[in-house]
């Protein structure tokens, strides 16, 4: 088969039904040439529609918390037995805040909601490199990417406690660029994605008003879901070699623009 990720193997995770970034992932990858694996967490596979994604894939569906050590190295451990020895990449789709979810606001935080935050939607991406690193998962030039926000550089007050969980999340991706790319060439990137309509997107409070201001904001309007998959398949492939411990901005200009001209005409008297 054809395809930039001809030959390749990976694990994609959090496709929770067809809104999910990581749903669009996972076809791209397939339709490049790739085989892959599908992963979630438990109480994702019976909420959601993961299965039918699996069958369009040919792609088998191995449950786990990213939070639970033993879950994880049960996801390597049973990707080698479909997939061989070493996967070519892996996509931490992974995002989820209790106190964003129950409205709790930034002054007014539950810590233990706030340790989950941070365990779910950012210390699991360094518990997926490390149980990699440590299992030798991943190929050499490998490539793993991991799904941020620009909330991790600029207060937006609706993110909440999910700000800092991005912050860690990206200074992962440089804290272990940095020693899996000595130790074996293997890259690992966040992408900082405009606002997208998703179940994780959607729990934000406001997010109809945040979704159109970002749009009004970029010169080329919010990035898709299906713009960010093929991005993230840019980063899967061996065009992107030596692009590693970075943040990249896919926002249509949003990060980089002072003001638009659709926002001047809707303040100008
Ligand atoms: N939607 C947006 O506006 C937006 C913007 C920038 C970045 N992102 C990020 O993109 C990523 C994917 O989110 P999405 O927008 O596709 O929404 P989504 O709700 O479809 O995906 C989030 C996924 O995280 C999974 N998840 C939650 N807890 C888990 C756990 N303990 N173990 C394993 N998986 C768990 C969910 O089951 C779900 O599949 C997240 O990191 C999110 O923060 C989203």
């Amino acid at each position: 088969m054809q395809g930039i990720l001809a030959g390749k193997t990976g694990i994609i995770t959090g496709a929770l039904d067809e809104n999910s970034i990581a749903w669009k992932v996972a076809v791209k990858a397939v339709e490049q040439g790739a085989k892959i694996v599908l992963s979630n967490a438990p109480v994702a596979l019976r909420m959601g529609t993961i299965h039918t994604l699996a069958n369009q894939c040919n792609a088998p569906v191995i449950g786990a918390d990213a939070t639970a050590q033993e879950d994880v190295e049960k996801l390597f451990d049973q990707t080698r037995e479909h997939l061989g020895p070493q996967v070519d990449f892996v996509l931490h789709s992974i995002g989820m805040s209790p106190n964003v979810r129950k409205g709790k606001h930034y002054t007014n935080l539950n810590y233990d909601w706030y340790q989950k935050s941070l365990d779910i939607s950012a210390l699991s991406f360094h518990r997926m490199l490390q149980v990699a690193y440590q299992k030798d998962a991943i190929k050499e030039w490998g490539s793993v990417v991991g799904l941020s926000y620009i909330a991790a550089q600029r207060t937006f007050p609706d993110y909440g406690d999910m700000a800092d969980a991005k912050a860690v999340l990206e200074s992962i991706a440089r804290g272990f660029g940095y020693h899996y790319g000595k130790k074996n060439k293997v890259r690992v990137n966040t992408i900082s994605q405009s606002p997208t309509k998703t179940t994780a997107g959607s729990g934000v409070g406001g997010f109809d008003a945040f979704f159109d201001y970002a749009d009004k904001m970029s010169p080329l309007g919010n990035a898709s879901a299906e713009d960010c998959a093929n991005y993230c398949i840019s980063l899967f492939s061996d065009f992107t070699r030596m692009v590693t411990m970075q943040n990249l901005f896919h926002d249509g200009g949003f990060s980089s623009t002072g003001i638009s001209t659709e926002m001047m005409e809707k303040f100008a008297s």
